[in-house]
């Protein structure tokens, strides 16, 4: 939102109103952006391979075993577009799959120098390979590259879109879709989105609630962040972690509990909990083939095929634009 003087906001102030926002509802929220700092994004890697967390590795799986199968109506010269690109190990395993047909990597996401890492990685590794690292927030619109005028495929992988509330999802959905289907003269658009299935609650808690603590304290951390970015003093050690699955909403929720009466300090405000009082920091929306599939198609997109693991604990839909 533009101030009086028509200046957008910087990435920082966006990030102290979305906190302030947060704090003062009555239910307490965090933007779970914010978890994703140095240290959030080294303890989001080590969830990944947590014994508990199924997500990454169902998928990894799933994209070794079927990559050949699912690049198999791309066109030779299609550019993989990926969004929240924050390594190149699954768009690399579509890459290989079919050398000739995913020419040109376009990884999008909002922290740069990992992009760039990311980018000289692949440029390294894959010498014949075209990057075309895109930085931006994917949740806005995204201005793509016009490589040679030729295809493109849309991935999105990581049950990311799991963390989107439904409208998110739609937004996004409706975004992403002009976005790719843009400048190519009607050529048939394609996404590939990875989402984690509705299943077990007996499953899903230990995923999120793991014995070492990891998510723990990947969760505790947003309150360093927070601290850092509103000159605020949260004491992580006085929040505890919970993970609560919400069956009727079909999601995880990350709450952080406040373990005493606390009044915390924000800038120039503070703001008051009550003692068990949380914030919520995450949603984590686990989807039916078909729920997703419907969400898909209030979109615009027309879910054409689907695979999954043969524990049937995470799906990788094609969507086609319609
Ligand atoms: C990034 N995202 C898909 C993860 C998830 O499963 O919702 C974030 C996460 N939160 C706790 N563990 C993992």
């Amino acid at each position: 939102m533009p101030d009086q003087f028509g200046a957008q906001p910087s990435q920082r102030e966006l990030d102290r109103m979305d906190i302030l926002a947060g704090l003062t509802a009555s239910q307490k929220t965090l933007p779970a952006r914010l978890f994703y700092d140095e240290a959030g994004c080294e303890l989001f890697g080590r969830i990944t391979g947590l014994p508990e967390y199924y997500v990454t590795r169902a998928e990894t799986a799933l994209l070794d075993h079927h990559a050949r199968e699912i690049v198999a109506d791309v066109e030779p010269g299609t550019s993989l577009i990926e969004y929240g690109a924050s390594d190149e190990r699954k768009g690399v395993a579509l890459i290989d799959a079919a050398p000739g047909t995913l020419v040109t990597y376009v990884p999008i996401d909002i922290a740069g120098p990992a992009l760039a890492a990311l980018a000289e990685r692949l440029r390294r590794s894959h010498p014949a390979l075209r990057v075309e690292p895109v930085e931006a927030d994917f949740t806005g619109p995204v201005e793509l590259p016009r490589t040679g005028g030729g295809r493109r495929l849309g991935f999105f992988p990581g049950s990311t879109i799991g963390n989107f509330e439904p409208e998110m999802v739609l937004r996004f959905l409706r975004q992403t879709r002009e976005d790719l289907a843009d400048g190519l003269d009607g050529a048939p658009v394609r996404f590939l989105i990875g989402t984690d299935l509705f299943k077990d609650r007996a499953e899903l808690i230990p995923a999120y609630d793991d014995a070492e603590g990891v998510t723990a304290a990947f969760n505790r951390n947003i309150l360093r962040h927070v601290n850092r970015i509103c000159d605020a003093d949260f004491d992580p050690d006085h929040f505890a972690h919970r993970a609560v699955w919400n069956q009727q909403a079909g999601r995880i929720e990350m709450h952080l509990v406040s373990s005493a009466a606390q009044t915390i300090a924000l800038g120039e405000r503070s703001i008051a909990f009550a003692r068990g009082e949380t914030i919520h920091t995450e949603s984590s929306y686990k989807h039916t083939r078909e729920g997703f599939a419907a969400l898909a198609a209030q979109a615009g997109w027309r879910s054409e095929q689907f695979w999954t693991d043969p524990d049937g604990r995470f799906g990788l839909h094609a969507l086609l634009a319609t």
